[in-house]
């Protein structure tokens, strides 16, 4: 049995790659890039795409002419859609069809069931029948994005920035995303519930900023936006203006507790990797050109 790992060339996919290669489980990996990345065997990769529905039969087209078949998804929704389930409820149905038992979905802390963003993607998930198994796993923000979202920042102005004031939040790992996926996807008992995914340390980003200018040896700052400021700013990096303001809404939660209310509850996962793990292994990517 095979398991598909939709996003599968991002920052969770590729490392749930990874463990289900060392584990020695049959998987492939589904991308708009229809890429696997290095190490792993570039035919792992097939081409999809959550804004044409004509490719969402290609991984099972891929498959069935092997040994295997598609019995799992790790699903990663597509960004920047203020409601993903018109695009992906087509694909969910189809992966039904074709025999898969289990999904295990990510989303995000501040995503209810049911709610805006993912939340009706999870709640049509969680309501599948005909004994179709889920999990929602539900992170809160990836310390990975400090080498993406505010890579540029850090290296050419030495800052980051947000609305968070000094609201503190439990930055996880993707690769204790990835972990808890594998082990949503291969539990012999399915949890067939949500989880919240934090990491082991809360930060606030004046403490971020801090740990930043200890590890690159330069001040780093953390410059405190306006909700029109970043707004604009997310903007500018090409999101809708839509989606902009819903992400900038969620950061300013971040300033009221809603990240230090998911530390430590019944459904709480705890992740093991650290910020500063990260930051030090990764100084190259904040080097000044
Ligand atoms: N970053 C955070 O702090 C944070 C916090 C909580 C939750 N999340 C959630 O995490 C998820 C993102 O996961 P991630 O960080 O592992 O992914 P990622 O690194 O953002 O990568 C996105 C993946 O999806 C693929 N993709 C993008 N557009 C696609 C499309 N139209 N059709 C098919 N595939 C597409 C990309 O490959 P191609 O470009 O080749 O298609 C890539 O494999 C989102 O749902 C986000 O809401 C993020």
């Amino acid at each position: 049995m095979t398991t598909l790992i939709t996003g599968g060339t991002g920052k969770t996919g590729s490392r749930l790659a990874k463990l289900l290669h060392a584990a020695g489980h049959p998987f492939i990996l589904a991308s708009r890039s229809g890429t696997a990345p290095a190490p792993l065997s570039s035919n792992l990769g097939v081409k999809f795409d959550w804004a044409d529905p004509s490719t969402f039969q290609n991984p099972f087209s891929f498959v069935s002419g092997g040994e295997t078949k598609i019995d799992r998804v790790y699903l990663i929704a597509p960004t920047a859609v203020l409601d993903s389930l018109p695009l992906v409820q087509p694909f969910v149905d189809l992966a039904v069809a074709k025999g898969v038992k289990r999904f295990v979905l990510l989303t995000a802390t501040l995503s209810e069931s049911g709610g805006p963003g993912l939340g009706k993607l999870h709640e049509y998930v969680a309501g599948l029948r005909g004994g179709v198994e889920y999990t929602v796993l539900r992170p809160t923000w990836f310390i990975e994005n400090f080498g993406t979202l505010y890579a540029h920042s850090i290296r050419e102005k030495d800052e980051i920035f947000s609305v968070m004031k000094s609201g503190k939040l439990p930055l996880v790992s993707a690769d204790d995303i990835a972990k808890a996926a594998f082990d949503a996807l291969f539990a012999e008992q399915s949890p067939n519930t949500d989880y919240y995914l934090v990491g082991p340390e809360l930060f606030s980003y004046d403490e971020v900023a801090a740990l930043f200018t200890e590890v690159l040896g330069r001040k780093i700052t953390h410059k405190h936006l306006t909700d029109e400021e970043e707004q604009a700013l997310y903007q500018s990096f090409g999101l809708p203006k839509e989606y902009a303001a819903m992400l900038t809404a969620g950061e300013a939660l971040v300033a009221s507790g809603s990240e230090e209310r998911c530390v430590g509850t019944s459904k709480t996962i705890t992740g093991t990797h650290t910020l500063r793990q990260f930051v030090e292994a990764n100084k190259q990517i904040w080097t000044k050109s």
